[in-house]
């Protein structure tokens, strides 16, 4: 098992996580015991933040992060950033009750993380619950995207931290070539933030692409 960055192995082309709750698996995602130490593979298939990782990004996530999560629909990723943030703390922000069900039960597992039911557009009302954070992950397929990252990059991530933006093309138009969306993404982006990588996600993920930002 080969270390790739904090908290993250590989092994031939799959990704794994060193499992915080030994013996619980909460996706039916592999578990493998290497030199008495148990990992969980991490599908990129099931997540941008694997798949960009495969495709050689960097991941500044610490041991002791604290994160703030927009978009963690059942709880996949988030349940891989819980294994890597062990000693940190992820504030998971999802607005659809019916995935927030499983959410709730990933996090009743792993007390490092707390699933918040809010619009992540709207965070002025949960505001009250987050600290400053050292990483925001956003993953939402909303035509206005890149609006709420500025939102929450701007209210929430410390001066030092990390920004994620998986940005979906088809949410902001169906009809325009992905790459021209993204290249329109970025100039915006980069007129608030400092873009420090860029990847599209193929062969992983359709029509998405990612960007890590720190604040200017
Ligand atoms: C692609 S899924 C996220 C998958 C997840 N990040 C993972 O890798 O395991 C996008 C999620 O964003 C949620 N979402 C969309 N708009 C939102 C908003 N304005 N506020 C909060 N969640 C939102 C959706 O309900 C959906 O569960």
């Amino acid at each position: 098992m080969k270390q790739i960055s904090e908290g993250v192995f590989q092994r031939n082309r799959l990704l794994y996580t060193k499992n915080l709750v030994i013996g619980t698996t909460h996706f039916q995602e592999t578990i493998l015991t290497d030199e008495g130490t148990e990992y969980r593979q991490w599908d990129a298939r099931s997540s941008k933040l694997a798949s960009a990782m495969l495709k050689g990004m960097k991941c500044p996530i610490k041991a002791d992060s604290r994160v703030l999560y927009l978009g963690a629909s059942h709880g996949y990723t988030p349940s891989y950033i819980s294994d890597i943030a062990r000693n940190g703390f992820i504030f998971a922000v999802e607005f659809a009750p019916r995935v927030m069900r499983d959410l709730i039960f990933v996090s009743e597992k792993r007390e490092n993380i707390a699933p918040i039911l809010a619009d992540a557009n709207k965070p002025e009302t949960y505001y009250h619950y987050i600290s400053p954070a050292d990483i925001v992950y956003q993953d939402i397929a909303q035509k206005n995207q890149l609006e709420i990252f500025l939102k929450n990059t701007s209210l929430f991530l410390k001066d030092s931290g990390h920004g994620f933006l998986a940005l979906k093309a088809r949410s902001i138009d169906t009809t325009r070539e992905p790459r021209k969306i993204y290249q329109e993404a970025k100039a915006e982006l980069s007129k608030h933030m400092r873009i420090i990588e860029y990847r599209t996600l193929e062969p992983f993920q359709k029509d998405h692409c990612i960007f890590l930002c720190t604040k200017k």
